[in-house]
């Protein structure tokens, strides 16, 4: 089932009565990148997703977006839908906007799993980097944009492995509104690096990274979950920056597995 709120389009599956899963998903895709765990996880969790603002079917507006705006959008979809400590399930932007939920208000929440993210905030490099996508989109458009950022996204095998999701996957971007691209870059310019507040997090966290994932290491990651006090880490084998897409097998047991442990569902 889908609703507008707050002009972002959300899709939530399963019984409201067991434990909430909010999945948010990566740039420059949209909440379809979750669609191979929900499909699983729906039987016993409520899995609420949702595309950012300016992706997928989401308002797009001016593009003058911030990550607080992000997280602002995040916590107006719990407050509709009266959504009471969810795990938060983030990968990549979406893990920024979930680090960033979890330091303004852990109390809401009851666990973390973070895929293929960092903490940090952009360094003076990276600020270039984004800063040179949103020209290359002002000159040649999205298509050009994402024809070169998307496939540093996946491992080098997975193109040919799973041609079709790979395919379906680059042709979503290429039609994402270039307004909404460009918002997503200079919110995730102007974030704030949440590195500080990662041994203060107290709720069960996972933390998941592909093997090969060129964007976010798992050197990285692995940094991250030593930090979380209670925290688990994996690296996903077959896959790069895309985990959840590139190797769901793996992905959804690891999920379950922290699910079964952690929390309890009616069903
Ligand atoms: C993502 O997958 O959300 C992006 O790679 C994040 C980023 O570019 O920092």
């Amino acid at each position: 089932m889908d609703h507008l709120i707050n002009g972002l389009k959300v899709f939530i599956e399963g019984n409201s009565k067991n434990q909430a899963i909010i999945f948010v998903h990566g740039f420059p895709y949209d909440h379809t990148m979750w669609n191979n765990q929900i499909e699983v996880l729906k039987e016993n969790y409520y899995c609420i997703s949702y595309d950012i603002r300016g992706l997928g079917k989401s308002y797009v507006g001016d593009g003058q977006y911030t990550m607080e705006a992000f997280v602002w959008d995040l916590f107006s979809v719990m407050d509709e839908l009266h959504i009471e400590k969810p795990i938060l399930c983030g990968l990549s932007m979406g893990g920024y906007i979930s680090l960033r939920a979890i330091e303004k208000e852990q109390s809401r929440f009851a666990g973390l799993i973070l895929c293929d993210s960092r903490s940090e905030a952009d360094n003076n490099d990276g600020k270039i980097v984004r800063s040179t996508a949103i020209d290359k989109i002002n000159v040649q458009g999205v298509e050009a944009f994402v024809s070169e950022f998307v496939p540093k996204c996946f491992h080098p095998k997975t193109p040919e492995r799973l041609n079709e999701m790979y395919e379906s996957v680059l042709e979503l971007t290429k039609n994402q509104n270039s307004v909404g691209v460009k918002g997503s870059l200079l919110a995730m310019i102007s974030r704030r690096d949440t590195t500080d507040s990662l041994k203060k997090i107290k709720i069960p966290a996972l933390v998941l990274v592909g093997k090969k994932d060129a964007l976010t290491p798992p050197e990285i990651m692995e940094k991250i979950s030593k930090k979380i006090k209670k925290s688990k880490f994996y690296i996903v084998p077959k896959a790069g920056h895309m985990s959840p897409l590139e190797n769901p097998k793996f992905v959804n047991e690891k999920i379950e597995e922290f699910m079964r442990k952690n929390f309890i569902s009616e069903n």
